[in-house]
């Protein structure tokens, strides 16, 4: 089975996102089952894994790999997929089990998954309820919430213990119950107006369509409500299912988060001007510069990766050029804007990226901010007088961000931040901007209002820092 076959690659170190791409997955409508399967099955790992314990007396982790694989993807099935009734869900778990491995095996697969089909809510219900049933095992909130979001919330204590001493019990269910959402797919538009491309994507059936909207309601509703749940700043967001490629074919531009299109744009180049862009790859907010920047060089260190830029430029006709280069040593100076778009641990995007919150280790961040520090180096000193430098991440984390540009600042002080241009919700009191998934999108448990024009689902997480070069 196909689905399993990832999940067991993933299980050997590959990254979800490259083992999904590799896969071959059939077209709709079974792409989008077998997408969703996989990657909620990483996603909730934690609570499965939780849950088949309590009911198995073993922990999956002391299971052989693909009887664990096997039993997690039956229990998510059984758990969040109404559209699979339980016992299809455990014959079929059984049969995978069967086909590599012993019959007791295979039996041990089918007492666990009929116990909690046994357990699981009405099937019409079609998910597990937003908060465990009694009587599930799982830790009260009220008494040990680190346990509650461990387990029920799926993420790794180390990182729950870390963003409950930063944004509070209630700051950090929201943000878990964020990353826990399926993300919404975005596009933004480049070489073309948004309301155009909204118009050829509403013709097409592609565009997301706000409840209560008619068939006929194209992009010009004109409600403001409606509108800020498709039009997200400069991205327009597809309807649930479509498949990104499909949506290329039809507006040109690239598929991008809300928090990296703004990026991109308080990243601010002068018209005209030139950018280099020294960590471009996939190449997200270099081609989306190139529609304002004269020509955008995009520099990576990795080859592979900078294939994807060659080949979004070549898509667009963008006046991108990649070039294969270190950024702790850029391959250019005199650029007006140079920006750092550095690697991170990426804890902003685990919605997205879900295997990322079981990769991830608390050790990368100091590793990381290491890693940060050397680019932002070699990244300043190509900086012209009068020239613009951008440091950006999509990670949640302070040493990475704000503590990274904060020390740069002190080693550099003729570099001074000067804000690019952002929602004010979006710019912290020093002109950072900072996107946080749990203060956009909808209510969290704890009843919070949505954040004001940009309602609708959560973004990822994102920083960055603007900052002009003068004399010291
Ligand atoms: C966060 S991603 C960049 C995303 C990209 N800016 C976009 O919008 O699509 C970070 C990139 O940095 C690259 N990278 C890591 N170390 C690097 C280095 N020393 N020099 C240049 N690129 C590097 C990685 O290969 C990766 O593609």
């Amino acid at each position: 089975m196909l689905a399993a076959s990832i999940l067991q690659e993933v299980e050997s170190g590959r990254r979800l996102d490259v083992a999904w791409e590799a896969s071959g997955a059939p077209a709709a409508p079974d792409r989008a089952w077998i997408r969703s399967l996989t990657f909620g099955t990483v996603r909730l790992r934690g609570r499965l894994d939780h849950l088949l314990t309590t009911v198995g007396g073993r922990t999956p982790a002391e299971l052989d790999s693909p009887v664990r694989t096997a039993l997690r993807m039956g229990a998510y099935q059984i758990l969040e997929m109404g559209s699979v009734p339980g016992y299809a869900a455990v014959s079929q778990s059984v049969e995978q089990v069967k086909a590599t491995r012993s019959r007791a095996a295979a039996g041990l697969v089918n007492a666990v998954l009929r116990k909690l089909v046994a357990m699981a809510p009405a099937p019409s219900s079609g998910a597990s309820p937003g908060v465990p049933p009694a009587g599930w095992g799982f830790p009260d909130p009220a008494e040990d919430m680190e346990g509650y979001l461990a387990t029920w919330g799926s993420h790794p204590c180390w990182l729950i213990r870390r963003w409950i001493g930063r944004f509070g019990d209630a700051g950090a269910r929201r943000l878990v119950e964020a990353n826990n959402r399926e993300p919404a797919t975005y596009l933004r538009p480049v070489g073309i107006g948004s309301s155009d491309a909204a118009q050829a994507l509403a013709a097409a059936g592609l565009l997301h369509r706000a409840e209560g909207e008619g068939e006929k309601g194209g992009s010009g509703s004109g409600e403001p409500d409606r509108r800020s749940r498709r039009h997200v700043g400069r991205c327009l967001r597809l309807r649930r299912g479509v498949d990104p490629a499909a949506a290329l074919q039809v507006v040109p531009g690239v598929i991008q988060d809300p928090a990296a299109s703004l990026v991109a744009d308080y990243a601010a180049p002068s018209p005209g001007s030139l950018v280099a862009d020294l960590c471009a790859a996939p190449g997200g907010k270099a081609l989306a510069l190139s529609a304002e920047a004269g020509v955008v060089v995009a520099a990576d260190v990795r080859p592979r990766r900078l294939q994807r830029v060659v080949e979004g430029a070549h898509r667009l006709n963008a006046r991108v050029w990649p070039v294969a280069a270190d950024a702790r040593f850029p391959p250019l100076r005199g650029a007006a804007t140079v920006l750092a778009d550095a690697p991170c641990t990426g804890t902003g995007t685990f919605r997205r990226r879900p295997d990322g919150r079981w990769r991830t280790k608390e050790a990368d961040i100091a590793r990381l901010a290491a890693v940060q520090r050397r680019i932002l180096e070699g990244a300043a000193s190509v900086v012209p007088l009068g020239g613009v430098l951008v440091y950006a991440t999509c990670t949640l984390e302070p040493e990475e961000n704000w503590g990274q540009v904060r020390a740069f600042l002190k080693r550099r002080p003729d570099f001074r931040m000067e804000p690019g241009p952002a929602p004010a919700q979006f710019l912290d009191e020093r002109g950072c901007l900072v996107v946080l998934p749990h203060e956009t999108g909808p209510a969290g448990n704890d009843g919070r209002e949505d954040v004001g024009r940009l309602a609708g689902p959560s973004f990822d997480g994102a920083f960055s820092a603007r900052m002009r070069r003068a004399r010291a």
